[in-house]
């Protein structure tokens, strides 16, 4: 491989879209001879595929609840570590462009949201948690409405996983639109993703050719 490597994230609430075109952008880059990794967190390694499994709820703590937003926390930022060592550095070392469904804004994201009043207290240890992982080169934030986002969802036709309520989908709408003021560093593009997958993907693709 002689191309740059690069790190790109797909980031929005449940039913923007991150999967399908997570996929999509891959499939633009290896039809342009781009040597492309695509890849998810949770991932599919040993810690994330537990965090799946807690997810659609085959994994409770006593008394049949899901852990709470701390132990969520923790779970995820081990599962990235692992991630990060075992296929996205490698990859990226190598010159090849490493595509995520997702990464540490899902964790200040979702995690912090469902802390509920201790929000900005989250946010800070979510961060701090997360401090030595690789910084993406480029995270697109997928904008849809939480009421788009819930008939996809549906259209969807998948059993519903912990954080997919109203409630916390608004506010996850919110956090990812303000995500540059969590995260001031990184290069962070909103992009609109109502409309058909092929307009998004052309909105993607302008954001990943900018840079
Ligand atoms: N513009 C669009 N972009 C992405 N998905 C879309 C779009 N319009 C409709 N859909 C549908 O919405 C669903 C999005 O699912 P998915 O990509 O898994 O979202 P996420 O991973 O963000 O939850 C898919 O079933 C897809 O076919
Ligand atoms: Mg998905």
């Amino acid at each position: 491989m002689n191309s740059k490597g690069r790190f790109v994230v797909l980031e929005g609430i449940d039913g923007a879209g991150t999967t399908t075109h997570v996929a999509r952008l891959a499939e633009r880059l290896r039809a342009s001879r781009v040597p492309v990794r695509a890849t998810r967190e949770p991932s599919d390694g040993p810690v994330g595929t537990l965090v799946r499994q807690v997810l659609t709820g085959r994994v409770v703590v006593p008394g049949g609840r899901a852990p709470g937003w701390s132990t969520m926390a923790l779970l995820f930022a081990a599962d990235r570590m692992d991630h990060v060592g075992s296929e996205i550095d490698p990859f990226i070392a190598e010159g090849g462009v490493v595509v995520s469904d997702r990464y540490d804004a899902s964790s200040l994201a979702y995690q912090s949201v469902s802390s509920g009043a201790e929000a900005k207290e989250a946010v800070e240890w979510i961060r701090s948690l997360n401090r030595y992982v690789r910084r993406p080169d480029l995270t697109i934030v997928l904008d849809v409405s939480p009421e788009t986002a819930a008939e996809r969802r549906r259209h969807r036709g998948e059993p519903v996983q912990l954080y997919e309520q109203n409630e916390i989908q608004r506010a996850l709408a919110a956090f990812y639109k303000d995500l540059n003021k969590h995260m001031p560093k990184d290069r962070i593009v909103v992009v609109d993703a109502a409309g058909p997958v092929e307009v998004v993907h052309g909105r993607i693709w302008d954001a990943y050719e900018r840079g």
